[in-house]
């Protein structure tokens, strides 16, 4: 199979040193990985559809992988898998200005497309720290969330049409960017977020949003959680111009300043519990807006203090508190990961009943905690989980469902979660996605391990 999939590629591009295929085999955290049989680079559709039908015959696991930044081991191989790196598939059509949409390669990553429709006045809704490295591919395929979802939704929000190939190397396509098109079954959206289980995507069409050059970022120092969902709940009121509304907490601004050798944000003698990171952007400067919206927070409202940045330096600044927490905490250590979200109704009681939990399963972990406020997603980091992890996943996992959450707010399930899909899924729902499963992919080789245990 080898031979013939040099054959497809050529030789260059069927990798098999394990000096080489290394980066391609363990995901980035360092906590999930296994070898590869190879990893194979095809330049466009056909050989991807080639690479598929060859696999597919001789009954060979896939992993497709775009640029290695998933969090749940979804990407990287577990045994002998061949990965098919979508890289390649790097291609950019020019923006189609009067759809406001653009054509573009699974393996182009985020950062380069918003380069791209940035310099004709359009912007991707779709944005998060991972932007360098995550490819367009990597995005559609776990319905990619980040910090922009409360204005223009998750990934699946900004798909107009998907290119993708099917486990038996069939195409399907729909790129003809039509916002109607209600025949039948809505197979672009199924696969947004199937996770590499149903088919590999090799070109999308996106939705673009106009580019909104003012910017005004703060961040506000505040007493607790839930002072943080008030004042969200009264800025959201306010403000026609938020976009985003992240959260973190003491621990983890200690951990990022400690890595970065940044300040901290209001001086190493003032911090405090909780911190809400909030963006307004539009086409005029939106910092009066949002400075009337501050003015009017209730003086009893539990914000301790504030910064807010205008220029792009000082917005960065006040970023990279938040940015930097997955850098941070990885360079502390391999962190056991999960990504939860609840209703916001619950949110904050949840946040108090989920450190308790942690401490009372693991003692000697550290917990820390950061996300999305505005969709109650938090990420869940635990260092020095040691044999803990798995009771660790199974209590902070079980909570969550409890309280009526799920347990991939945005990551995906992968082969992290996959045990623990059924409690957030019923009987029905599972029967029903492995039905599509086994129709789309019967020999079973498109991620197998991710998403169904
Ligand atoms: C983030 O919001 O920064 C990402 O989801 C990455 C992470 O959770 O580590
Ligand atoms: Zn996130």
């Amino acid at each position: 199979m080898i031979e013939q999939l040099r054959a497809i590629v050529g030789p260059a591009h069927v990798l098999t040193d394990p000096d080489v295929t290394a980066s391609y085999e363990r995901d980035w955290t360092g906590r999930f990985g296994g070898r590869a049989a190879a990893v194979v680079r095809p330049a466009n559709t056909d050989e991807v559809a080639a690479v598929l039908r060859a696999c597919h015959e001789a009954g060979h696991a896939v992993v497709p992988q775009g640029g290695n930044t998933g969090l749940v081991g979804g990407g990287v191989p577990r045994q002998g898998e061949v990965v098919l790196s979508l890289r390649r598939l790097d291609a950019m059509e020019p923006v189609d200005t009067v759809a406001a949409q653009v054509t573009v390669g699974a393996g182009v990553t985020l950062a380069a497309v918003q380069q791209h429709v940035r310099a004709r006045g359009f912007d991707v809704g779709v944005d998060f720290a991972a932007r360098d490295s995550a490819t367009i591919g990597g995005l559609v395929a776990t319905n990619a969330g980040g910090e922009r979802v409360l204005r223009y939704g998750m990934t699946r929000a900004s798909v107009v049409g998907i290119e993708a190939v099917l486990a038996d190397g069939s195409v399907v396509s729909r790129m003809h960017g039509l916002p109607k098109d209600n025949v039948g079954y809505d197979l672009a959206s199924l696969v947004v977020g199937s996770e590499g289980t149903l088919a590999v995507v090799t070109r999308v069409r996106l939705r673009l949003v106009p580019l909104l050059t003012e910017r005004v970022t703060a961040l506000l120092a505040v007493d607790s959680t839930a002072a943080a969902l008030a004042l969200l709940a009264h800025l959201r009121a306010c403000l026609s111009t938020l976009e985003c509304a992240e959260v973190f907490y003491a621990a983890g601004v200690d951990l990022v300043c400690a890595a970065t050798g940044r300040p901290h944000p209001f001086g190493t003698n003032h911090t405090h519990p909780a911190y809400v990171l909030i963006e307004c952007a539009a086409r005029h400067d939106p910092s009066d807006e949002l400075m009337a919206a501050l003015a009017t927070v209730p003086d009893q409202a539990g914000v301790r203090d504030s910064a807010i940045a205008v220029a792009g330096p000082a917005r960065e600044a006040l970023w990279a508190y938040r940015e930097h927490h997955t850098e941070a905490i990885n360079r502390a250590g391999v962190p056991l990961k999960l990504d939860v979200a609840v209703p916001l109704a619950v949110f904050a009681a949840f946040e108090a009943e989920l450190r308790a939990t942690v401490a009372e399963v693991a003692p000697d972990a550290e917990l820390h905690l950061f996300g999305h406020l505005n969709e109650g997603n938090l990420h869940v980091n635990i260092l020095a989980a040691g044999d803990r992890a798995e009771a660790l996943t199974e209590a902070v996992l079980t909570l969550t469902a409890g309280r009526g959450g799920s347990i991939s707010a945005e990551h995906g399930v992968g082969v992290a979660k996959a045990r623990w899909l059924p409690l957030c899924r019923g009987a029905a729902d599972v029967a029903a996605m492995t039905s599509v499963k086994r129709a789309l992919d019967p020999g079973g080789i498109l991620n197998p391990g991710v998403l169904f245990a």
